[in-house]
């Protein structure tokens, strides 16, 4: 064991879910050891505990995790459990952490931000419940890194992860074990394998699913493949690659191209069509030609889990992030259950779960979950998905139009305009602030503002209070615009503008999501003044 000194380096702050920076970043020297050590030095309870390792496939993942795996051993973790191949999807490690009682996880990821040397890369640790820590233990890490001035490492060699087996680094154990069987698992125990096994033997149903060159073409390869016998040509891009074969791993209709190209072909095209992200966690639903917004998506998965054989008893209640439809909202109303909204990001979720307030949880941001582990998880919503369709024995979009049908549609939009100029995005939500008062009663196209706020979050359970979430503005017809900026990004600032209407007449919800939205996006443009401070013209990404 070896104790190196080192110079702390700025910037080492975890921001939505974890430290994520440019490759080139991470490559600086020590850049990597002194935010790990950061990590170790405040999560004491590794030492002499099991922790878990893996990532998402990413370039420099193999290199984090051997470095990991000698630090770890010089801190004095007692065994570490890491995927074969380096690779773990971020449920994968939840559900690890809890099954094998881990003190904690280290997940190697970006999430859904490009990969490759010229991409982005990114750590995250989880707490021994299986949750992103949460940011009282982040914010100490950052101190940490502040003021770190050496790091100690175990000097030995790199270790095989292309095969499962045991070794030891001095006197820690190490276990390479199977990325998927545990999870697998996992998911067989809560869904209805058989049921949904018949979908694809009996011919009612193909699917296809875009693993987009990320974590989870293992795991999708196994389950749907392996365990529910799909048509053979359900995964694409199965094959998890450095740089997600040059691709953005982020399922969207923007991004998972070749999925929604192969849904739209016409009444030959799968039934069933889904995508996940780099890490795994996200989720995209469509069917035949239609897509599902994760916000209907959560609504619809609420108003349904009695049916399926992990939530039978019930739900306990639910939470949305604040920028997140409020079509849950509906359902929870009308179930008599607890719906929480929360500040944006999965770690919120957390304390909910632990305190079983709530059994589903989402955000519109292509992520939803359950109380089964503490991440959201992709492939899971993929499975729930299939077993409603199962015992429903209805398409996608019949599932979802008559949801619209009992509870109302929500039409939702996203609009990112990214990397925008840092000061010119904070001006541009401070004007937004200095207005929450002032708008409050106004009327826009005959929109009348009800209510307007910089939305802060008092925790039920631990009552931590956390401000400045996002500017909602709220209408009186039940519209709703949310600005916020994003805390992922790597490069500027996003500015992200959240728009929805809520529409009862069936008669309305077949117009395109844009057209529905239109008069409440150029609302949204005039009160913010977006196109004159940013300079642009049009969003990047519309979602
Ligand atoms: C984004 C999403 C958020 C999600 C996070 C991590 O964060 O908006 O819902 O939890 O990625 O996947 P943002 O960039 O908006 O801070
Ligand atoms: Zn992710």
């Amino acid at each position: 064991m070896t104790s190196v000194a080192t110079t702390p380096y700025t910037g080492q702050k975890p921001g939505t879910s974890g430290l994520r920076k440019k490759v080139s970043v991470f490559q600086q020297t020590h850049y990597l050891e002194n935010f790990v050590q950061s990590i170790f030095n405040e999560a004491t309870e590794l030492k002499g505990g099991l922790m878990i390792l893996g990532g998402d496939g990413r370039y420099y993942n193999t290199h984090a995790i051997q470095t990991i795996l000698k630090m770890a051993a010089a801190f004095g973790v007692k065994k570490v459990m890491v995927g074969e191949n380096g690779l773990l999807s971020t449920p994968a490690v939840s559900c690890l952490i809890r099954k094998y009682k881990a003190a904690g996880g280290i997940i190697l990821s970006a999430s859904h931000n490009p990969g490759g040397v010229d991409g982005d890369f990114g750590i995250k640790f989880n707490t021994a419940n299986g949750g992103p820590a949460p940011t009282l233990f982040t914010d100490a890490v950052y101190e940490r890194s502040k003021s770190i001035n050496e790091y100690q490492i175990a000097e030995a060699d790199d270790i095989d992860l292309n095969h499962q087996h045991s070794c030891s680094i001095g006197n820690m154990h190490i276990e390479v074990i199977d990325s998927v069987a545990d999870y697998a698992d996992l998911m067989e125990h809560l869904f209805d394998f058989k049921t949904i096994k018949l979908l694809f033997t009996s011919g009612l149903l193909s699917m296809c699913f875009d693993a987009m060159h990320a974590v989870t073409g293992p795991y999708a390869r196994e389950i749907f493949g392996k365990r529910l016998s799909a048509n053979p040509d359900a995964v694409i891009n199965g094959v998890p690659l450095e740089d997600f074969g040059g691709g953005h791993p982020d399922p969207n209709l923007a991004h998972a191209e070749e999925l929604v190209a192969r849904l739209n072909a016409g009444p030959t095209a799968p039934g069933f069509g889904a995508a996940s992200d780099g890490d795994g966690d996200r989720n995209m639903i469509l069917g035949r030609d239609f897509f599902v917004n994760p916000s209907d998506s959560l609504a619809i998965m609420t108003a349904n889990a009695h049916l399926l054989p992990g939530y039978k008893l019930g739900i306990r209640g639910v939470a949305r992030s604040l920028p997140t439809s409020r079509a849950v909202d509906k359902v929870a109303e009308t179930m008599g259950i607890d719906c929480y909204e929360t500040p944006t990001g999965w770690k919120y979720f957390g304390n909910l779960l632990d305190d079983n307030r709530i059994t589903l949880c989402g955000e519109e941001s292509f992520g939803s979950g359950s109380d089964h582990i503490r991440e959201k998880d992709g492939i899971w919503a993929v499975l729930f998905w299939l077993n409603l369709i199962a015992v429903k024995q209805q398409s996608v979009e019949d599932i979802t139009r008559s949801h619209w049908q009992r509870y109302g549609r929500h039409y939702y939009t996203r609009h990112d305009y990214e990397a925008i100029n840092s000061e010119v995005a904070d001006e541009l939500m401070q004007n937004l602030r200095t207005q929450t008062t002032s708008l409050t009663g106004k009327e826009y196209a005959g929109y009348k503002v009800q209510l307007c706020d910089d939305f802060s979050y008092s925790d039920p359970v631990d009552h931590s209070i956390t401000k400045n979430q996002g500017i909602r503005i709220l209408f009186e017809d039940e519209s709703r615009i949310v600005f916020r900026l994003s805390g992922t990004g790597t490069e500027g600032a996003t500015l992200r503008i959240y728009i929805e209407k809520y529409v009862t007449d069936v008669t309305l919800h077949d117009m395109p999501t844009q057209t529905a939205l239109a008069e409440l996006i150029e609302i949204a443009n005039d009160i913010a003044d977006i196109k004159k401070r940013s300079g642009r013209e049009q969003p990047d990404v519309i979602t």
